[in-house]
Formats: C-alpha cells, sequence, structure tokens
C-alpha cells in the first residue's frame, strides 16, 4: 500500500459525570485524513475550519508527534506526507485535535502494517493530545478509535472499555472561543465527598442504562454532573438559558468536553423544536448526528 485515506470524527468526551473518562464517537462532523509514503521525512499540510490556526511543524502538530513517534518506534525507512481535510472546528470541544492525532495513528498502522491494538493506537494518538491540551488524556481519541461509547478507566497502564451503542445526537457550536487549558484550570483541585458519591453513581447509571437501551435514565444521569459542568458553564455564554428552554425537550444537555460545543440527545419528535431554540438563541451551527463507528477507511492503494 502505498497511500491511505480515512474519515477521523468528532468526539464528545466527559459527557456530565464522565470527565476525562467517558467519550462518544459521533458521525459527524469530520477530518479526512490522507497518508501516502515519501521519500523521507514527515510533511504535513492543512486545509479546512480553522486550519490556518494549526501549526504545520511537524514537532507542535499533534498529527505530526504520533507520526514521528511510531516512524521512531518501528524504525521504519522513509517518510510520510500527511495531508488533513479539517471538518471540525479546532478549539470547539469536539475533539479536533484528537481526530488528527487518532486518524494519524490508525493511517499509519494500515499503512505501514504494523499491527498494532485498537489499545496501542490510542496510547500514540493521547502523545499528540499531549501537544494540544498539556495533558495526554484519552476520553477523546479512545472514542475515535473504537467508535461507539468508551471509558477510559485507568490512565498508567491505559485501559480502555468499549460499549458499542446508536442513538441520535444534536450538536451545537456556539460562537465563542473556549481554550481546554483555561476550561481545566477552573476545575477545582479537591471537591466534597458528597460530590464524589453523587458522580460516580451519576456515571454507574450511564453505564447501566446503554445495557438497558434507556436514553431517559442516560440523559438524566448525564445532566447529573456536580463537579465540572457547574464551573465551565459560565465560560458559554447564554448555556443555562438554553439548557432550561430545552429542558422537556430532551433527555439530556451538557457540554462537550471542554467546549464550547453542547451536546444535547433529542427526544424523537423534538428535534426541530430544539433547532428552533438553539437558532434563537445562539444562531450557531449545529450538527444533526449521530452516535458512529469511530475512523473508517475511505480509500487504499
Ligand atoms: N476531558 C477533557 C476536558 C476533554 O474536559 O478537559 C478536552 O476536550
Amino acid at each position: 500500500m502505498k497511500r491511505i485515506k480515512v474519515i477521523s470524527p468528532a468526539t464528545s468526551a466527559n459527557l456530565g459525570p464522565g470527565y476525562d473518562i467517558f467519550g462518544l464517537a459521533l458521525s459527524e462532523p469530520y477530518d479526512i485524513i490522507t497518508l501516502s509514503k515519501s521519500e523521507e521525512g514527515i510533511s504535513i499540510s492543512l486545509r479546512g475550519e480553522g486550519a490556518d490556526r494549526i501549526p504545520e511543524d511537524v514537532d507542535r502538530n499533534t498529527a505530526g508527534v504520533v507520526a514521528r513517534e511510531i516512524i521512531k518506534d518501528f524504525d521504519i525507512e522513509g517518510g510520510v506526507k500527511i495531508e488533513i481535510e479539517k471538518g471540525i472546528r479546532p478549539g470547539s470541544g469536539l475533539g479536533s485535535s484528537a481526530a488528527s492525532s487518532a486518524g494519524v495513528a490508525f493511517a499509519m498502522n494500515e499503512l505501514f502494517n504494523l499491527n498494532l491494538s485498537k489499545l496501542e493506537l490510542v496510547k500514540y494518538a493521547s502523545l499528540g493530545e499531549s501537544i494540544s491540551a498539556g495533558f495526554p488524556h484519552a476520553d477523546n481519541v479512545a472514542p475515535a478509535i473504537y467508535g461507539g461509547f468508551t471509558m477510559v478507566i485507568n490512565y498508567n497502564p491505559l485501559e480502555v472499555l468499549h460499549i458499542p451503542v446508536d442513538f441520535k445526537v444534536l450538536v451545537a457550536l456556539p460562537d465563542v472561543e473556549v481554550s481546554t487549558k483555561r476550561a481545566r484550570e477552573i476545575l477545582p483541585d479537591s471537591i466534597p465527598l458528597r460530590s464524589m458519591v453523587n458522580n460516580v453513581g451519576k456515571a454507574c447509571g450511564m453505564v447501566y442504562s446503554l445495557f438497558k437501551k434507556d436514553l431517559e435514565l442516560f440523559g438524566r444521569c448525564m445532566m447529573g454532573d456536580q463537579v465540572v459542568e457547574p464551573c465551565r458553564s459560565q465560560l458559554i455564554p447564554r448555556y443555562l438559558e438554553v439548557k432550561e428552554r430545552v429542558r422537556d425537550l430532551v433527555y439530556g444537555i451538557t457540554i462537550s468536553g471542554s467546549g464550547p460545543a453542547v451536546i444535547i440527545l433529542p427526544r424523537g419528535d423534538k428535534v426541530s423544536q430544539v433547532e428552533e431554540i438553539i437558532d434563537e438563541i445562539w444562531g450557531c451551527p449545529l450538527y444533526n448526528t449521530r452516535v458512529g463507528l469511530g475512523i473508517q477507511v475511505l480509500e487504499r492503494d
């Protein structure tokens, strides 16, 4: 194989009580990533949503770092040309950098026939996340690679659990900048024991609900976070107003990752009413999507 082209999807991390643990792969939006073997070195070119804000320098680019580490660890001779068409806005809370890191880890594995497991791909992809977030959190790269719903239950060593699921998701992307660094800094260093008990209980409810296919329970528990979402809601203007207005139309609503994207689980026949409210309050892009399957190969030759 000389070339591979993949779709690498947006992901929604945290989902309320699952801070740095839960993640959900989405069908849309996504990046399209093409890797071609080259004589030597790593080159990166970017276009699409917010591409002008992403460095093309290998050591400062999340995808570049992943390719560099894989080439080093596997003594790969020759180089690779990476072309990324961004469909996921950087800094959106939709795992934009994770999509690039995970897509490149996946594509390198295929292109050079490395036989890496999904867990090993998550490890490589998380290296890229260190560059963008300052911490190798895996809660976006895991669902990008596994698809469905994932739980990063341990970081060292890395352990990921996966549950395939499928349901409808709306994602609103308000026009406001929220840096992940700032969104992490405003969180408390320690929390009361009762908040921990609450959040663990709600997280358990969410996992149980997936086996029972009970979206009502999933959404109610997703909205029960008493630690992260209450702090971060101040970073997204009118978020609390949107939450209040859509309350009876959705199973659940919360901040996606570190924001500003907001993930909404609409009740079956209420999608257009939710869309109207989002349009009225934020007038922002809104993805009417589903849980996705993770990275998919588009072409190989
Ligand atoms: N779990 C991370 C956070 C995701 O919430 O900071 C960053 O998108």
